[in-house]
Protein backbone atom coordinates (compact mmCIF):
# COMPACT_ATOMS: atom_id res chain seq x y z
CA UNK A 1 0.00 0.00 0.00
CA UNK A 2 1.27 3.28 -0.80
CA UNK A 3 1.16 5.77 2.36
CA UNK A 4 2.33 9.42 2.14
CA UNK A 5 3.18 10.04 5.77
CA UNK A 6 5.04 6.96 6.73
CA UNK A 7 7.39 4.28 5.18
CA UNK A 8 7.09 0.70 6.14
CA UNK A 9 9.07 -2.27 5.73
CA UNK A 10 10.03 -5.54 6.93
CA UNK A 11 13.59 -6.71 8.09
CA UNK A 12 14.54 -10.28 8.40
CA UNK A 13 11.06 -10.90 6.68
CA UNK A 14 10.18 -11.33 10.58
CA UNK A 15 10.07 -7.76 11.79
CA UNK A 16 7.84 -4.84 10.36
CA UNK A 17 9.04 -1.45 10.96
CA UNK A 18 7.21 1.70 10.14
CA UNK A 19 9.30 4.81 9.98
CA UNK A 20 7.11 7.93 10.55
CA UNK A 21 8.11 10.79 7.63
CA UNK A 22 7.42 14.33 7.66
CA UNK A 23 10.59 15.53 8.31
CA UNK A 24 9.72 19.24 7.32
CA UNK A 25 7.52 19.10 10.82
CA UNK A 26 9.21 17.40 12.72
CA UNK A 27 6.82 14.16 12.16
CA UNK A 28 3.96 16.17 13.65
CA UNK A 29 1.05 13.97 13.97
CA UNK A 30 -1.89 14.56 11.71
CA UNK A 31 -4.90 12.60 11.11
CA UNK A 32 -3.90 11.14 8.00
CA UNK A 33 -0.75 9.69 9.52
CA UNK A 34 -2.20 8.68 12.14
CA UNK A 35 -5.06 6.58 10.01
CA UNK A 36 -1.98 5.14 7.68
CA UNK A 37 0.32 4.74 11.31
CA UNK A 38 -3.10 2.07 12.30
CA UNK A 39 -3.14 0.69 8.82
CA UNK A 40 0.40 -0.38 8.58
CA UNK A 41 0.07 -2.06 11.94
CA UNK A 42 -3.09 -4.04 11.37
CA UNK A 43 -1.31 -4.94 8.21
CA UNK A 44 1.74 -6.08 10.43
CA UNK A 45 -0.38 -7.76 12.92
CA UNK A 46 -2.01 -9.92 10.55
CA UNK A 47 0.60 -10.99 8.41
CA UNK A 48 2.18 -14.54 9.88
CA UNK A 49 5.26 -13.87 8.92
CA UNK A 50 5.74 -10.99 11.05
CA UNK A 51 6.39 -11.62 14.77
CA UNK A 52 7.10 -8.08 15.93
CA UNK A 53 6.73 -4.00 15.25
CA UNK A 54 9.02 -1.00 15.45
CA UNK A 55 7.51 2.73 15.28
CA UNK A 56 10.35 5.26 14.79
CA UNK A 57 10.85 8.70 13.32
CA UNK A 58 13.66 10.80 12.04
CA UNK A 59 16.95 11.48 13.71
CA UNK A 60 15.89 14.85 14.86
CA UNK A 61 12.09 13.82 15.69
CA UNK A 62 10.35 10.39 16.74
CA UNK A 63 7.53 13.24 16.36
CA UNK A 64 7.41 16.83 18.06
CA UNK A 65 3.40 15.95 18.73
CA UNK A 66 0.02 16.75 17.06
CA UNK A 67 -0.36 19.16 14.36
CA UNK A 68 -0.68 22.14 16.11
CA UNK A 69 -1.12 24.41 12.87
CA UNK A 70 -4.77 21.64 12.45
CA UNK A 71 -5.63 22.14 15.40
CA UNK A 72 -5.77 25.58 15.94
CA UNK A 73 -8.32 26.85 14.65
CA UNK A 74 -11.08 23.98 15.97
CA UNK A 75 -13.50 24.98 17.94
CA UNK A 76 -14.97 22.58 21.53
CA UNK A 77 -17.72 21.90 19.02
CA UNK A 78 -15.20 20.49 16.28
CA UNK A 79 -13.52 18.03 19.00
CA UNK A 80 -15.96 16.78 20.81
CA UNK A 81 -18.10 16.12 17.69
CA UNK A 82 -14.82 14.30 16.12
CA UNK A 83 -13.70 12.52 19.42
CA UNK A 84 -10.56 14.13 18.40
CA UNK A 85 -7.98 12.84 18.12
CA UNK A 86 -7.88 9.82 20.04
CA UNK A 87 -10.11 7.76 17.54
CA UNK A 88 -7.63 7.35 15.40
CA UNK A 89 -4.91 7.40 17.38
CA UNK A 90 -6.77 4.17 19.74
CA UNK A 91 -6.03 1.28 16.68
CA UNK A 92 -2.50 0.78 18.17
CA UNK A 93 -3.96 -0.55 21.77
CA UNK A 94 -5.56 -3.17 19.52
CA UNK A 95 -2.18 -4.88 18.36
CA UNK A 96 -1.27 -7.96 19.95
CA UNK A 97 2.03 -8.44 18.20
CA UNK A 98 4.64 -6.40 20.65
CA UNK A 99 5.19 -2.66 18.75
CA UNK A 100 8.88 -1.38 20.44
CA UNK A 101 9.40 2.64 20.10
CA UNK A 102 12.84 3.57 18.62
CA UNK A 103 12.75 6.93 19.87
CA UNK A 104 15.58 9.60 18.64
CA UNK A 105 15.42 13.45 19.24
CA UNK A 106 12.23 15.06 19.91
CA UNK A 107 8.83 12.76 21.54
CA UNK A 108 6.80 15.42 22.76
CA UNK A 109 3.31 16.08 23.35
CA UNK A 110 1.60 13.71 20.92
CA UNK A 111 4.77 11.97 20.04
CA UNK A 112 5.48 11.44 23.59
CA UNK A 113 2.16 9.94 24.24
CA UNK A 114 2.04 7.51 20.61
CA UNK A 115 5.63 6.42 22.06
CA UNK A 116 4.26 5.62 25.68
CA UNK A 117 1.05 3.32 23.82
CA UNK A 118 3.56 1.64 22.20
CA UNK A 119 4.89 -1.48 24.14
CA UNK A 120 8.40 -0.33 25.24
CA UNK A 121 10.80 1.94 24.44
CA UNK A 122 14.30 2.67 23.24
CA UNK A 123 15.90 5.70 23.43
CA UNK A 124 18.81 7.14 21.58
CA UNK A 125 21.39 9.29 23.49
CA UNK A 126 19.62 12.54 21.74
CA UNK A 127 15.92 11.46 22.73
CA UNK A 128 13.98 14.19 24.38
CA UNK A 129 10.77 13.69 25.66
CA UNK A 130 7.86 15.86 26.86
CA UNK A 131 4.32 17.16 27.59
CA UNK A 132 4.07 21.02 26.58
CA UNK A 133 0.74 20.99 25.79
CA UNK A 134 0.57 23.39 29.11
CA UNK A 135 2.72 26.11 27.08
CA UNK A 136 -0.61 25.74 24.40
CA UNK A 137 -3.52 26.76 26.88
CA UNK A 138 -4.21 22.46 26.52
CA UNK A 139 -3.29 19.34 28.40
CA UNK A 140 -2.11 16.10 26.96
CA UNK A 141 -5.48 14.25 24.98
CA UNK A 142 -4.17 11.05 23.71
CA UNK A 143 -3.23 9.50 27.50
CA UNK A 144 -0.14 11.46 28.51
CA UNK A 145 -1.91 12.32 31.67
CA UNK A 146 -2.42 8.46 32.68
CA UNK A 147 0.72 6.61 30.99
CA UNK A 148 2.83 9.29 32.12
CA UNK A 149 2.37 8.73 35.85
CA UNK A 150 2.14 5.26 35.66
CA UNK A 151 5.25 4.80 34.20
CA UNK A 152 7.37 7.69 35.71
CA UNK A 153 5.33 8.07 39.01
CA UNK A 154 3.09 11.26 39.97
CA UNK A 155 5.94 13.48 41.22
CA UNK A 156 7.71 13.42 38.03
CA UNK A 157 5.05 13.23 35.77
CA UNK A 158 3.52 16.26 37.26
CA UNK A 159 6.63 18.12 36.45
CA UNK A 160 6.95 17.48 33.14
CA UNK A 161 2.93 18.46 32.45
CA UNK A 162 3.07 21.30 34.53
CA UNK A 163 5.87 22.75 33.64
CA UNK A 164 6.15 21.70 30.03
CA UNK A 165 9.91 21.07 30.32
CA UNK A 166 12.03 18.40 28.35
CA UNK A 167 13.66 15.53 29.57
CA UNK A 168 16.22 14.20 28.11
CA UNK A 169 17.05 10.09 27.72
CA UNK A 170 19.16 9.73 30.39
CA UNK A 171 16.45 10.86 32.40
CA UNK A 172 14.07 8.89 30.96
CA UNK A 173 15.96 5.81 31.59
CA UNK A 174 16.43 6.50 35.44
CA UNK A 175 12.82 7.22 35.51
CA UNK A 176 11.47 4.16 33.55
CA UNK A 177 9.83 5.58 30.63
CA UNK A 178 12.52 4.37 28.11
CA UNK A 179 13.78 0.46 28.88
CA UNK A 180 17.59 1.48 27.69
CA UNK A 181 19.32 4.71 26.08
CA UNK A 182 22.06 3.53 23.19
CA UNK A 183 24.23 5.90 20.60
CA UNK A 184 22.05 7.07 18.25
CA UNK A 185 23.97 5.48 15.39
CA UNK A 186 23.41 2.53 17.41
CA UNK A 187 19.24 2.69 17.62
CA UNK A 188 17.73 0.62 14.82
CA UNK A 189 20.26 -2.34 15.76
CA UNK A 190 19.46 -2.08 19.32
CA UNK A 191 15.53 -2.40 18.55
CA UNK A 192 16.04 -4.87 15.75
CA UNK A 193 18.17 -7.02 18.17
CA UNK A 194 15.13 -6.64 20.39
CA UNK A 195 12.94 -7.32 17.75
CA UNK A 196 14.21 -10.00 16.39
CA UNK A 197 14.82 -11.87 19.78
CA UNK A 198 11.10 -11.81 20.28
CA UNK A 199 10.51 -12.99 16.90
CA UNK A 200 12.41 -16.31 18.30
CA UNK A 201 9.88 -16.99 20.94
CA UNK A 202 6.67 -18.81 20.89
CA UNK A 203 4.61 -16.16 19.46
CA UNK A 204 1.93 -17.26 21.46
CA UNK A 205 3.52 -16.22 24.44
CA UNK A 206 4.66 -13.37 23.50
CA UNK A 207 0.83 -12.20 22.80
CA UNK A 208 -0.85 -13.55 26.54
CA UNK A 209 3.23 -11.56 27.82
CA UNK A 210 2.28 -8.44 26.55
CA UNK A 211 -1.57 -8.72 27.05
CA UNK A 212 -0.68 -9.49 30.76
CA UNK A 213 1.80 -6.68 31.26
CA UNK A 214 -1.02 -4.46 29.77
CA UNK A 215 -3.37 -5.19 32.71
CA UNK A 216 -0.29 -4.65 34.87
CA UNK A 217 -0.62 -1.20 34.22
CA UNK A 218 -4.39 -0.64 32.90
CA UNK A 219 -6.18 -2.72 35.87
CA UNK A 220 -5.92 -3.44 39.47
CA UNK A 221 -3.33 -5.61 41.06
CA UNK A 222 -5.81 -8.81 41.87
CA UNK A 223 -7.77 -8.59 38.58
CA UNK A 224 -3.91 -8.71 36.87
CA UNK A 225 -2.83 -11.26 39.05
CA UNK A 226 -5.97 -12.96 38.42
CA UNK A 227 -5.38 -12.72 34.38
CA UNK A 228 -2.03 -13.64 34.40
CA UNK A 229 -2.24 -16.99 36.21
CA UNK A 230 -5.35 -18.18 33.77
CA UNK A 231 -3.61 -16.91 30.87
CA UNK A 232 -0.34 -19.14 32.22
CA UNK A 233 -2.67 -22.09 32.83
CA UNK A 234 -3.66 -21.48 29.15
CA UNK A 235 -0.20 -21.77 27.83
CA UNK A 236 -0.07 -25.23 29.12
CA UNK A 237 -2.73 -26.21 26.24
CA UNK A 238 0.33 -25.03 23.60
CA UNK A 239 2.93 -27.07 21.63
CA UNK A 240 5.34 -24.45 22.34
CA UNK A 241 5.81 -24.51 26.38
CA UNK A 242 5.93 -28.70 25.53
CA UNK A 243 8.60 -28.01 23.17
CA UNK A 244 10.01 -24.94 25.21
CA UNK A 245 10.02 -26.66 28.94
CA UNK A 246 11.52 -30.04 27.15
CA UNK A 247 14.02 -28.25 25.21
CA UNK A 248 15.33 -26.66 28.51
CA UNK A 249 15.65 -30.08 30.09
CA UNK A 250 17.52 -31.62 27.36
CA UNK A 251 19.39 -29.23 27.09
CA UNK A 252 19.18 -28.10 23.67
CA UNK A 253 17.66 -24.42 22.01
CA UNK A 254 13.53 -24.45 21.82
CA UNK A 255 12.01 -24.97 18.00
CA UNK A 256 9.04 -23.15 18.70
CA UNK A 257 6.11 -23.70 15.92
CA UNK A 258 3.38 -21.05 17.91
CA UNK A 259 0.79 -23.79 18.38
C1 LIG B 1 3.05 21.37 13.68
C2 LIG B 1 5.29 21.58 14.04
C3 LIG B 1 5.18 20.95 15.29
C4 LIG B 1 3.88 20.53 15.70
C5 LIG B 1 7.25 21.45 14.98
N1 LIG B 1 6.59 21.88 13.89
N2 LIG B 1 6.40 20.89 15.85
N3 LIG B 1 4.22 21.79 13.26
N4 LIG B 1 2.85 20.77 14.86
N5 LIG B 1 3.67 19.88 16.86
C6 LIG B 1 7.14 22.54 12.71
C7 LIG B 1 7.53 23.98 13.00
O1 LIG B 1 6.40 24.81 12.92
C8 LIG B 1 8.52 24.24 11.90
O2 LIG B 1 7.82 24.49 10.69
C9 LIG B 1 9.23 22.91 11.74
O3 LIG B 1 8.35 21.93 12.32
C10 LIG B 1 10.54 22.86 12.49
O4 LIG B 1 10.30 23.26 13.84
P1 LIG B 1 11.16 24.41 14.59
O5 LIG B 1 10.36 24.91 15.71
O6 LIG B 1 11.67 25.41 13.61
O7 LIG B 1 12.41 23.54 15.11
P2 LIG B 1 13.27 23.76 16.43
O8 LIG B 1 13.60 25.21 16.60
O9 LIG B 1 14.38 22.77 16.34
O10 LIG B 1 12.31 23.34 17.65
C11 LIG B 1 11.86 22.05 17.78
C12 LIG B 1 10.69 21.97 18.82
C13 LIG B 1 9.60 22.97 18.41
C14 LIG B 1 11.23 22.29 20.19
C15 LIG B 1 10.21 20.52 18.79
O11 LIG B 1 9.27 22.76 17.04
C16 LIG B 1 8.34 22.81 19.23
O12 LIG B 1 8.29 23.26 20.36
N6 LIG B 1 7.32 22.20 18.63
C17 LIG B 1 6.02 22.06 19.27
C18 LIG B 1 6.07 20.99 20.31
C19 LIG B 1 4.71 20.83 20.98
O13 LIG B 1 4.19 21.80 21.56
N7 LIG B 1 4.13 19.64 20.94
C20 LIG B 1 2.84 19.38 21.53
C21 LIG B 1 1.75 19.66 20.53
S1 LIG B 1 0.16 19.48 21.25
P3 LIG B 1 8.24 25.69 9.73
O14 LIG B 1 7.21 25.63 8.64
O15 LIG B 1 8.21 26.94 10.56
O16 LIG B 1 9.62 25.34 9.26
C22 LIG B 1 -0.10 17.83 21.28
C23 LIG B 1 -1.40 17.38 21.86
C24 LIG B 1 -1.62 15.93 21.67
O17 LIG B 1 0.69 17.03 20.87
C25 LIG B 1 -3.02 15.61 21.91
C26 LIG B 1 -3.39 14.30 21.27
C27 LIG B 1 -4.87 14.18 21.12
Amino acid sequence: MAYEFIEVRTEGGKVGIITLNRPKQLNALNSQLMVELGQALKAFDADEAIGCMIVTGSEKAFAAGADIGAMATYSFADVYRDDYITRDWETIRSIRKPVIAAVSGFALGGGCELAMMCDFIIAADNAKFGQPEIKLGVIPGAGGTQRLPRAVGKSKAMDLVLTGRMMNAEEAERAGLASRVVPLDKLMEEALGAALMICEYGQLAVMAAKESVNRAFEGSLNDGVMFERRLFHALFATSDQKEGMDAFVNKRKGQFTHR
